[in-house]
């Protein structure tokens, strides 16, 4: 069924063929994961990948996630190790990306790997993003729906503003509830996070039974830029606004309701902080504040993933 936003679809059957058709044919479509929408592309298809990175404004040497419903899919285009099966059977379908190597034989189009010998894949936990890669043949590429170093999208109308009309099909599948992407982990020589995300080190620590590595290789993941996940105007940490014309981004109880304000979690509760931290700095943006001052947000555990994706936001 569509809205007003004519390219926007709520997800039935119909719409599944519809989207399965316009994959198959090399289109690009706007499709809802659990962590945020993804600008999706057949994965094999170097037409559709070069769309992908049109749409984005996003520099070529930024690799794309590979998106799987199964392991026997992914085995096509990737070499599998113990850490990989032992976190894929902890945490997957899930906010977990990781970068393995390349198989000889993919067919994985290698500018969606911006010709790396390796891969990043995932195994996305959202009914209607599962539904869509158990009816087609080939995995999906698929970067967070956005212009390159904007914020990531979380719902469908989000994506619309990016791309208006662009797409033919943006599908609706209700906000993303983890709200930033994936963690990604780099499992290629001694494991080690590239990205943090809602799966933190801690929990894959658990897991692995070794410590990770800190390395900074910046190499391995060519597009973790500096400036990232930008709102559009001005983001400064650690300091508190001059002025009611700017927002105040703020965590925990002891801030009071005040218009300029902005709670990621009145109950200082990460998860809700990173669910909201995307909506909230567009909510600011959208009401035209002109400058973002932050709080200080605990740097542990979820709070790695919010201070990072606030750091680049301030670049
Ligand atoms: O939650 C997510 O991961 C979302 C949803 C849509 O699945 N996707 C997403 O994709 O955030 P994107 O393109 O915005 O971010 C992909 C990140 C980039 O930082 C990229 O550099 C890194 O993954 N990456 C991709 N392939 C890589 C590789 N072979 N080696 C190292 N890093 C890689
Ligand atoms: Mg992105």
């Amino acid at each position: 069924m569509k809205n007003i936003y004519s390219n926007i679809y709520s997800f039935d059957k119909i719409i599944l063929k519809k989207t399965v058709r316009l994959l198959e044919q090399n289109s690009v479509v706007g499709l809802p994961t659990e962590t945020v929408y993804g600008l999706a592309g057949n994965a094999y298809s170097k037409s559709a990948i070069k769309k992908i990175f049109k749409f984005k404004k996003r520099p070529s040497h930024n690799p794309l996630i590979i998106h799987y419903n199964n392991l026997k899919d992914a085995k096509q285009d990737v070499i599998f190790n113990k850490s990989f099966l032992k976190l894929y059977k902890k945490f997957c379908p899930g906010p977990l990306t990781f970068v393995l190597k390349k198989k000889a034989k993919s067919k994985i189009s290698s500018l969606a790997t911006a010709n790396l010998n390796t891969v990043a894949i995932r195994f996305p936990n959202h009914k209607i993003i599962k539904n869509i890669l158990k009816s087609i043949d080939s995995p999906l590429a698929m970067p967070s729906a956005n212009i390159s170093s904007g914020l990531s999208p979380i719902s469908a109308l989000d994506v619309f503003k990016e791309f208006k009309k662009k797409l033919k099909i943006i599908i609706d599948g209700g906000v993303s509830k983890v709200g930033i992407e994936s963690t990604v982990i780099d499992l290629c020589t001694k494991p080690r996070i590239l990205r943090p995300g809602v799966i933190v080190e801690r929990d894959i620590r658990k897991v692995l039974k070794v410590n990770l590595s800190k390395k900074n290789l910046k190499l391995r993941s060519p597009g973790m830029m500096r400036k990232h996940y930008s709102p559009g105007i001005p983001v400064i940490l650690g300091q508190t606004p001059k002025s009611s014309s700017h927002a105040y981004i703020v965590f925990g109880k002891k801030y009071k309701n005040i218009n300029n304000y902005f709670n990621l979690s009145k109950k200082a509760n990460l998860k809700e902080a990173a669910a909201n931290l995307y909506k909230i700095m567009r909510k600011i943006k959208d009401k035209g504040y002109k400058k973002i001052y932050v709080s200080k947000i605990p740097k542990t555990g979820l709070g790695l993933a919010i201070n990072d994706r606030l750091k680049r936001a301030s670049k």
